[in-house]
């Protein structure tokens, strides 16, 4: 067991960070130069370690691989404008991670490894940070199985790891959505509200088929009637309906996204009337055809606010108007980066300085 946390170091021989080019990022395919590695066996979590970003070996009969004992997170880390490195809402990455890990039949991961080894690699790698607007260090905390067993039960070792890596914008464009009536995401009672590897890999045939009909994302529906909004490809989906901000209401299908409450936080605090509730694709289609449909757009870690364009239902594209300057996704837009760059006060306490 872990009496006092100590969290072991070793350095890269060969940084990569001279040679990065801050400009010129794809999405998740620049890795800093460490990771934090804590394995889990005997019913215990062992000592963490920070060590140089690189590969690692797994037995082919590893069961994460089998049968997807696979969860993560999505979080990011900004540079204010003194060059301070501060995490946006950490401990809520934390909670929903157990939540994942208890969802997943894993074992939960103490507040104290989590924290401490986010704390201490992102204090290693706080060069990594980028400073350019919409840009982050996105951290990708995850957790898998490590038995070498192929036997159908919880795993027994499991490995938690973190690592990360600088990024820009996640969409470029406003966005070209289409509601999903053929798949589902996730059906209540299933594991949709846990952020598990499988809940991806199953989304990227249907969403590669609507990407086939000129669409970016789809727009899940619940899985018994086609009827009812769920999410929007890896973000919660979020509508200005005459003034009124409206999204799914949570549930065992959806997606508890961290974004998603700081917008609806945000809304509130700006006397917005906010409804978490079921929408149903019809209402959302009617409300473009008569002129209240103000904005739509999906919510995410990796995209924050995306602004869709277009929703494809049955065969037609509906067209929204482009968001003007005091639209308040762009509004919310702003004022999320205004804290997070320090520009504005913190006055939820989200920001974790690292
Ligand atoms: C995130 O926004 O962090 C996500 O989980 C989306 C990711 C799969 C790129």
């Amino acid at each position: 067991m872990l009496d006092t946390l100590t969290i072991s170091t070793q350095r890269t021989s060969a940084p990569r960070l001279p040679g990065i080019d801050f400009a010129q990022l794809d999405f998740g395919k620049t890795f800093a130069d460490h990771m934090l590695v804590v394995d889990y066996h005997d019913g215990q979590w062992q000592e963490p370690h920070i060590v140089p970003y690189g590969d690692m070996s797994v037995s082919p009969a590893n069961s994460a691989i089998h049968y997807g004992q696979s969860i993560f997170e999505g979080m990011k880390a900004y540079k204010n404008h003194d060059g301070e490195v501060a995490l946006f809402r950490p401990l809520d990455n934390f909670h929903r991670f157990n939540a994942s890990a208890r969802r997943m039949c894993m074992p939960e991961l103490p507040e104290e490894v989590f924290m401490q080894g986010l704390l201490q690699l992102i204090r290693l790698d706080s060069g990594w940070v980028p400073t350019d607007a919409g840009s982050a260090l996105y951290i990708r905390p995850f957790m898998f199985a490590t038995d070498a067993m192929l036997g159908v039960r919880p795993s027994e070792s499991y490995r938690f790891m973190v690592i990360t890596c600088p990024v820009g914008l996640y969409y470029a464009k406003p966005l070209r959505v289409r509601f999903e009536e053929t798949y589902v995401r996730s059906a209540e009672g299933g594991a949709g509200a846990a952020k598990n590897a499988g809940n991806y890999g199953a989304a990227m045939y249907p969403t590669k088929l609507g990407q086939q009909e000129g669409y970016n994302q789809l727009i899940w529906t619940d899985a018994s009637e086609h009827k009812y909004v769920e999410e929007s490809g890896t973000m919660n989906a979020l509508f200005i309906i005459d003034g009124h901000l409206v999204t799914p209401a949570l549930s065992s299908s959806i997606l508890d996204g961290i974004t998603r409450r700081s917008v609806l936080q945000l809304a509130r605090d700006w006397g917005m009337p906010v409804e978490e509730r079921k929408v149903s694709a019809i209402e959302i289609l009617d409300a473009q055809r008569n002129g209240t449909l103000q904005e739509a757009f999906g919510v995410g870690t990796a995209a924050t606010i995306a602004t869709i364009a277009v929703i494809g239902y049955q065969g037609h594209d509906y067209e929204l108007p482009t968001p003007p300057a005091d639209a308040f996704s762009r509004r919310a837009t702003a004022a999320l980066a205004a804290i997070r760059n320090g520009e504005a006060p913190d006055t939820h306490g989200w920001m974790v300085r690292v």
